[in-house]
């Protein structure tokens, strides 16, 4: 089968019930998505279907319906997305197992709210777990992101 991953295209040869993330992972080698639970609770695998957050560890590769992003194509390190820059500059990450699950989803919320409240941010958040506790500064860069990409120095 073909999946269109980070702008390219990739001849994938493997069960369609393959979870998502063992092809993102084992097959093209994009192990910036993390393996955490496995059971759609953590967040740890979270990518992008067509530029909103789902957990790759629960979606069988052949019921993919559109282009995937990983972290790897979210930006690069000489144009991050906003998010990623407000990630640096806040210092969110501590052992940084969860955060590029943590990213991915920051982004897809920011496409759909690009002012959440800290209530919408901990509600839309909540399924992505951290177990360093990085909740506030995980916080402030969504906030710092949103104000950046509304500037449009994004
Ligand atoms: S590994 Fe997918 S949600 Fe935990
Ligand atoms: S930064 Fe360590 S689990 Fe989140």
């Amino acid at each position: 089968m073909k999946l269109k991953v980070n702008g390219s295209e990739y001849d994938v040869n493997t069960e369609l019930d393959t979870p998502l993330l063992w092809v993102l992972r084992e097959d093209l080698g994009l192990v910036g998505t993390k393996y955490g639970c496995g059971i759609a609770q953590c967040g740890a695998c979270t990518v992008h279907v067509g530029g909103l957050a789902v957990r790759s560890c629960q979606l069988a590769v052949g019921e993919v319906g559109g282009e995937i992003t990983t972290i790897e194509g979210l930006g690069t390190p000489e144009a991050p997305h906003p998010v990623q820059a407000a990630w640096i500059e806040e210092q969110v990450a501590q052992c940084g197992y969860c955060q590029s699950g943590q990213i991915m989803q920051a982004a897809s919320l920011l496409l759909t709210d690009k002012n959440p409240s800290d209530e919408k941010i901990d509600r839309v958040m909540s399924g992505n777990l951290c177990r360093c506790g990085t909740y506030p500064r995980i916080r402030s860069a969504i906030h710092k992101a949103a104000k950046s990409i509304a500037g449009g120095d994004a």
